[in-house]
């Protein structure tokens, strides 16, 4: 009996130490070492060169990289006469050299397109039809087997409901110029995966509704897509429940679901620029505890609503509250991100990496 008693003892003493490693395992883990799908984080190389202490933390915790601004028509193609890959090769051999994989964003948006092709397209229908073409074809192909995926087209519903978007690519080439698109990046790297991309689909409904006929649509005329984009810039407030309802009627599509550019923010705008209503002056405990929770919420139902096969992965749209894009564009002080000002891990990081383990 009292042996009996020794060895239950000791077996418990064992299971607790090695369950006290396990937890300061997955403590030094980094996020991209808990999971199955990638996870990534958009990315301003130029800066991640210059400042060590944000390298090392985007090294160790992500294994994929979107290009915040320097893949974009505006940085690929200023001016009719050139192309300047010079941001895009530095994207590229950042992810190489640190083993990370690369999405391109994005080959055809409207807020991506320089004024000259505005112009330009606008009065020569047959030269905007031939640009979508040779932009696309050149570009793609460059980066064959470098950049594994792409968000084709970004944002072409408007910002709320089911109504196209009136930018110059709809006016111009009508919405043909979608399938146009995907059937050009296809052609010139046929292993890559390609998404459409888009912003309140996981809330807004109508919005939701009219992007998925487009893919289905899409699908029955045999146009190569993969994948679908919910860029998921939400706010620490929306249910859960329509975030749920979203990413199953996305699943039904049997395609990659990419959760593409997230973060979480306190405060309200009207999506425009400069459209940001300050709300809350600072980040409270509580603040942090309920962001925490969302951000846990989320990778939960992600992982299981999206099947396995279809988990392109959790992208951030940058990781630190200090450089989040959220400040500048609505011109409020928010805190949407995993780690502070001081690129310190908030509560939200922490849950997140506990949901994702
Ligand atoms: O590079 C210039 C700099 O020279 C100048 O001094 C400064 C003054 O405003 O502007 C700099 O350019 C800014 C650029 O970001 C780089 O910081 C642009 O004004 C600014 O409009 C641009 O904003 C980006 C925006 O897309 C438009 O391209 C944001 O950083 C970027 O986070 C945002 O990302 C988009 C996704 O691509 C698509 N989904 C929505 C998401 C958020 O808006």
């Amino acid at each position: 009996m009292k042996k009996y008693f020794l060895y239950t003892l000791l077996g418990c003493v064992i299971l607790s130490v090695l369950f006290s490693f396990e937890n300061l395992n997955v403590e030094n883990k980094g996020l991209k070492e808990l999971t199955t799908f990638p996870i990534g984080t958009a990315v301003r190389v130029d800066q991640l060169q210059s400042d060590a202490k944000l390298k090392e933390l985007q090294i160790h915790n992500f294994n994929s990289i979107t290009a915040e601004n320097d893949m974009k028509m505006y940085n690929v193609k200023p001016n009719e006469e050139e192309y300047n890959w010079e941001k895009v090769d530095k994207v590229i051999a950042y992810g190489d050299t640190n083993e990370q994989r690369i999405f391109g964003h994005t080959l055809i948006w409207h807020s991506g397109t320089p004024d000259w092709v505005e112009k330009k397209g606008r009065k020569d229908t047959l030269w905007l039809d031939n640009f979508l073409k040779t932009y696309i074809f050149e570009y793609v192909s460059r980066y064959k087997g470098k950049v594994d995926g792409w968000d084709v087209v970004n944002e072409a519903f408007d910002t709320k409901g089911g109504n196209y978007r009136k930018t110059l690519w709809y006016d111009v080439l009508g919405k043909e110029y979608i399938a146009k698109a995907f059937s050009y990046a296809h052609e010139a790297d046929p292993a890559a995966k390609l998404f459409y991309n888009d912003f309140n689909i996981e809330r807004d409904t109508a919005k939701l509704h009219a992007m998925l006929k487009m893919v289905n649509d899409l699908k029955n005329d045999n146009v190569p897509i993969s994948g679908i984009g919910f860029q998921m810039h939400i706010r620490v407030d929306v249910p859960d429940e329509i975030i749920e309802y979203s990413l199953k009627k996305a699943v039904e599509t049997g395609l990659q679901i990419h959760l593409s550019e997230v973060d979480i923010i306190f405060n309200k705008h009207d999506d425009s620029k400069n459209g940001g209503v300050q709300k809350y002056q600072e980040l409270t405990e509580e603040m942090k505890i309920a962001q925490a929770e969302k951000y846990k919420n989320l990778v939960k139902m992600y992982k299981e609503i999206v099947p396995k096969n279809q988990q392109y992965g959790i992208t951030f749209w940058g990781f630190t509250d200090r450089d989040t894009w959220v400040r500048s564009f609505f011109n409020i002080d928010d805190w949407p991100c995993l780690f502070d000002d001081n690129l310190e891990p908030k509560p939200a990081y922490y849950a997140f990496k506990e949901a994702l383990n």
